[in-house]
Order: structure tokens, then sequence, then C-alpha cells
């Protein structure tokens, strides 16, 4: 791989302390090639109901900083749960946030669906991510089989079925992005 360093930004559709889904991206972070930095994003729960009368001129200081942390990034990790057969609702505001602003227009995005059964808020969040022109990376998706125990990032880590798969997904995701940038 290009010894070019790439910044991935990962965001978890889930607010819970103990989420599976933040687990995940946890474990992302420490299997991600040595030329990948993966940052998690942590404003979530910080922003405002999206309202388009505060997006004026100056945005509320928590949607900038989640801007300029989209925008600085080569790329999108998301693993989002399900809610009520759709996308949790704090995460779909964050995604309202950056409609306009279009941080995600030609954004490579890859999703992790930790989740098998929840096919609902993974095509939601599919046909939303399209219509904002993200780039979709299909060959970096990928699907954990993650059971119902408790899961964090070091039982992630300590079982291959569940590390291969994302190692593999992030190696991939991040040749996608080194040669659509050459
Ligand atoms: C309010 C609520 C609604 C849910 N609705 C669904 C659903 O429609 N389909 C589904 O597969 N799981 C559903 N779940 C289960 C969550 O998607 C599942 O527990 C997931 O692991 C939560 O992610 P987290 O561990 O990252 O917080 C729901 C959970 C909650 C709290």
């Amino acid at each position: 791989m290009n010894a070019k360093p790439l910044h991935l930004l990962a965001i978890s559709g889930s607010l819970r302390a103990a989420s599976a889904n933040t687990a995940v991206l946890r474990a992302a972070i420490e299997l991600a090639p040595s030329e990948v930095t993966i940052t998690l994003y942590d404003g979530l729960a910080e922003l405002p109901h999206f309202n388009p009368d505060l997006d004026g001129e100056i945005a509320p200081p928590a949607v900038v900083e989640f801007r300029r942390q989209l925008a600085a990034a080569d790329g999108v990790l998301i693993s989002c749960p399900e809610y009520a057969h759709g996308v949790p609702g704090s995460f779909k505001n964050a995604l309202d946030w950056v409609v306009g602003s279009g941080e995600f227009v030609d954004k490579p995005v890859a999703l992790i669906n930790a989740s098998p059964h929840s096919t609902w808020a993974l095509a939601s969040l599919t046909e939303t991510l399209t219509v904002m022109s993200a780039r979709l990376v299909d060959e970096a998706a990928v699907t954990l089989p993650l059971g119902s125990n408790r899961i964090d990032r070091e039982t992630i880590l300590a079982d291959s079925g569940q590390a291969d798969p994302l190692r593999e997904g992030l190696i991939r995701f991040s040749r996608w992005i080194i040669s659509a940038k050459s």
C-alpha cells in the first residue's frame, strides 16, 4: 500500500456507553493498516436538533466542529444500529446538518453492519447517503456476525471471526481511497 497516510473519521450511530457499534469502531482503530489513522467522532450528543433557521452564517459550534472533522477526513466509517426499522434519530439528525453544507459529497464511506438482521436501517442509511452524493464503497462494507452477548473492543479483537473481516474491510477501504485519489 502507498505509504501516504490516510485519515478516517469513524461515526457510531449509537449514544449508548456500552454500544456494540462504538465497540466495533474502537476495534477498527486497532486493526487499521499502519498508514491509516482513525478518529472516533464523539460529538453526536452535542449536536442540536437540526433546524435550518439555526444554520445561518454562524452555525452552532458543535455543528462547525462536526463539519470540520468530516471535511478533514479522507473517508468515513459508519457503524449504526437499527431503531424501529430505521436509523436512530440522533444519527439522522447529524446527517441532516450536513445535507446543505455538503461534507459528504464525493466522500468515500464504508458501512459496517454490526447487526446482520437489521436490514431496514442499513437500507435507509444507504439511501440517505446516496442522495447526499457520498461515495459508498461496496467492497469495503462489512457485516459482522456479532452475537447478543456483551460486546466490547477486546472481545472483537480477540475473535478472529470478527477481527479478520473488519481488518480486511479496512484494507479494501484504504486501497479504494488511495486508488481514487491517484
Ligand atoms: C428503541 C430501540 C429500537 C430497536 N429497534 C430495532 C429494530 O427495529 N430492529 C433491530 O434489529 N434491532 C432493534 N433494536 C436493537 C438494537 O438495534 C440493538 O440492540 C443494537 O445492538 C443497539 O446498538 P448499540 O449496541 O450500538 O447501542 C432496537 C433497540 C432499541 C433500544
